[in-house]
């Protein structure tokens, strides 16, 4: 009699989390070797008077566990519906996609282009290994010229002859070669130059080239273009000054400067407290750049400009190490995606 009573208490605290709770659950108490079963084989050794009242007592033991059964069952299953996943929301927001955006060289180089083509000048390309022809000797750096000095090389070890550009004033002689004046093009392109990497300088960089070829162009025509330029590029108040340089390539030669655009002219790091920023070297072709091209110096004339994108860049988002163009780092790049 006290196991039975001790067996009801079980089956009325029962509970169950999960399906093993359930299935150990209906092994002790529902099987056919469970408690209960062992407490009806034991009817035949209960003394006859008494038989009566021990059954009826496990009959209910017996309905007891399986009506608690259906309850631990239908619980179960409650519980589980209320763990399943809800029904899609088709109107939640949808997760954001992550979108690139374009480097700030690209940026930069498609701007300088934009710029120029609203003043009629078309886009040329050249090649990134030269030879010594069209980066130097046409450009008028006579063999062993101190000048070609100017710029640490990159030679092919095997031919002296083929190099690395070093600059994009290799694409002028390329199209005055191929073609006859009114020629007005830019060159944009990477150049390459044995220095060591550094927040100012780079081995690999960008420059766009641009110059003019027709009759009566004349050093009004490149002040005049690199005057407007400054302006569209870094604003308005945006002043411009030509300072005598030199070049083989060009004579008169000239660097060009512009109103630090980050102080507006007051002094800062970045313009050396001078108020001044160098944007790019320019001056009229020498004539005997022409005639290296077969272009007739005597009738024509034209002016040249070489800038760095790099630099453009810098001024136009004050950055101040020349490493973070190539570092891809995504914090850095994440910054030009408005543009
Ligand atoms: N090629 C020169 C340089 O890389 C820049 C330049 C281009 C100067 C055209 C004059 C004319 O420094």
């Amino acid at each position: 009699m006290s196991s039975i009573e001790q067996i009801r208490q079980e089956i009325t605290t029962a509970t169950c989390a999960n399906a093993e709770e359930l299935e150990a659950y209906r092994l002790k108490f529902i099987s056919r070797k469970s408690v209960i079963g062992e407490l009806f084989a034991k009817i035949k050794e209960i003394p006859g008077p008494e038989k009566k009242a021990y059954g009826q007592q496990i009959n209910e033991l017996k309905t007891l566990a399986q009506e608690k059964f259906k309850q631990l069952v239908s619980s179960l299953e409650k519980e589980e519906a209320g763990t399943e996943a809800p029904p899609v929301d088709l109107t939640l927001p949808s997760s954001k996609a992550q979108p690139g955006s374009m480097h700030p060289i690209t940026i930069t180089r498609n701007r300088i282009i934009e710029i120029f083509e609203k003043i009629g000048f078309n886009v040329s390309d050249g090649p990134e290994i030269e030879d010594d022809w069209h980066n130097f000797t046409a450009l008028n750096f006579p063999p062993n010229h101190p000048a070609r000095e100017m710029q640490d090389t990159f030679f092919i070890e095997k031919n002296p002859d083929i190099a690395l550009r070093t600059h994009t004033s290799s694409v002028q002689i390329r199209v005055m070669e191929t073609r006859q004046p009114p020629i007005r093009t830019l060159c944009p392109g990477r150049v390459f130059r044995n220095e060591a990497i550094s927040a100012r300088a780079h081995c690999i960089f960008h420059q766009v080239e641009g110059f003019y070829v027709n009759e009566n162009v004349s050093f009004v025509d490149l002040k005049q273009t690199l005057f407007h330029f400054a302006k569209e590029m870094f604003g308005k108040d945006t002043k411009v000054r030509f300072r005598p340089s030199y070049f083989p390539f060009t004579e008169p030669s000239a660097e060009i400067d512009i109103s630090c655009n980050i102080c507006k002219g007051e002094g800062c790091n970045i313009c050396k407290y001078t108020g001044w920023v160098e944007i790019a070297g320019s001056g009229m072709i020498d004539p005997n750049v022409l005639q290296n091209c077969h272009i007739d110096a005597e009738k024509y004339t034209g002016f040249a400009f070489g800038m760095g994108i790099e630099r453009i860049a810098m001024l136009k988002w004050e950055i101040d190490d020349l490493r973070l163009f190539t570092e891809n780092d995504i914090r850095f790049l994440d910054q030009f995606k408005a543009y």
